[in-house]
């Protein structure tokens, strides 16, 4: 593990509070040096990407945040014709900076992930999810849309898995999500608002958007700690 840093809150940013907040009882399972994913040229790998995280991020449920923002652009890369680890990196290492610089988040994306040799549309599309919030990097391609649409999502159907009798994700269909999505006390630091503006963006219906999201983290339910029991 790197070097640690206090989690400050920043309450115009609800998202990463939730995320702060939720109660976890696992361990997360980081392992370097044991995936086997194949980089494309220009793509940093998936180790080195594990690396900065466990170097920038020492928090366990940010971590856990940023696998399941893994998972789920790893699923939309395969459905939309992406490239699955450049989606995928982008979203394991979207909150890079969010720990040592709260109140900066993503402002420091580009010193981090720079001297590592991230390309361009990577080192954009993570700025672009805060637009709006802390960026003025509007979404314009579908990766960025992606991220910025369902890393807000991704919070909801977590709390929604973690109050599920199996606590799982394997199980679980969109109607659950809907369910709470109506609930606002629900996951409150869970902004709908910018998840109906992903939706707008892709032009999804909300219920798609659920069922994708939960089809994402499913494939990394045992990383997330919210797979079989
Ligand atoms: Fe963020
Ligand atoms: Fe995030």
């Amino acid at each position: 593990m790197g070097k640690t840093f206090p989690i400050q809150k920043n309450a115009d940013d609800s998202i990463h509070d939730f995320w702060s907040r939720i109660r976890v009882n696992f361990v997360t399972r980081v392992e370097i040096g044991k995936v086997n994913t194949m980089a494309v040229a220009n793509t940093p790998s998936r180790d080195e990407a594990l690396m900065l995280l466990q170097e920038h991020v020492s928090d366990e449920k940010l971590q856990i945040h940023a696998f399941c923002v893994e998972g789920v652009m790893r699923y939309l890369a395969r459905k939309h014709g992406g490239d699955e680890d450049e989606w995928g990196l982008v979203g394991l290492l979207h909150d890079i900076d969010y720990q040592q610089f709260p109140h900066e988040h993503c402002k420091h994306v580009r010193e981090i992930l720079e001297p590592h040799g991230w390309p361009e549309e990577m080192l954009r599309a993570i700025e672009a999810h805060g637009w709006g919030i802390c960026t003025d990097v509007e979404p314009k391609t579908t990766l960025e849309k992606c991220l910025f649409a369902f890393d807000e999502l991704t919070g909801l159907v977590y709390a929604t898995a973690l109050v599920r009798p199996s606590r799982s994700v394997l199980d679980m269909k969109a109607k659950s999500v809907r369910k709470k999505w109506k609930v606002r006390s629900f996951a409150a630091g869970v902004n709908r608002e910018i998840i109906q503006q992903g939706a707008d963006m892709l032009g999804l219906e909300l219920d798609e958007m659920y069922t994708e999201c939960i089809m994402g983290m499913r494939e990394v339910a045992a990383e997330i700690g919210l797979g079989d029991s």
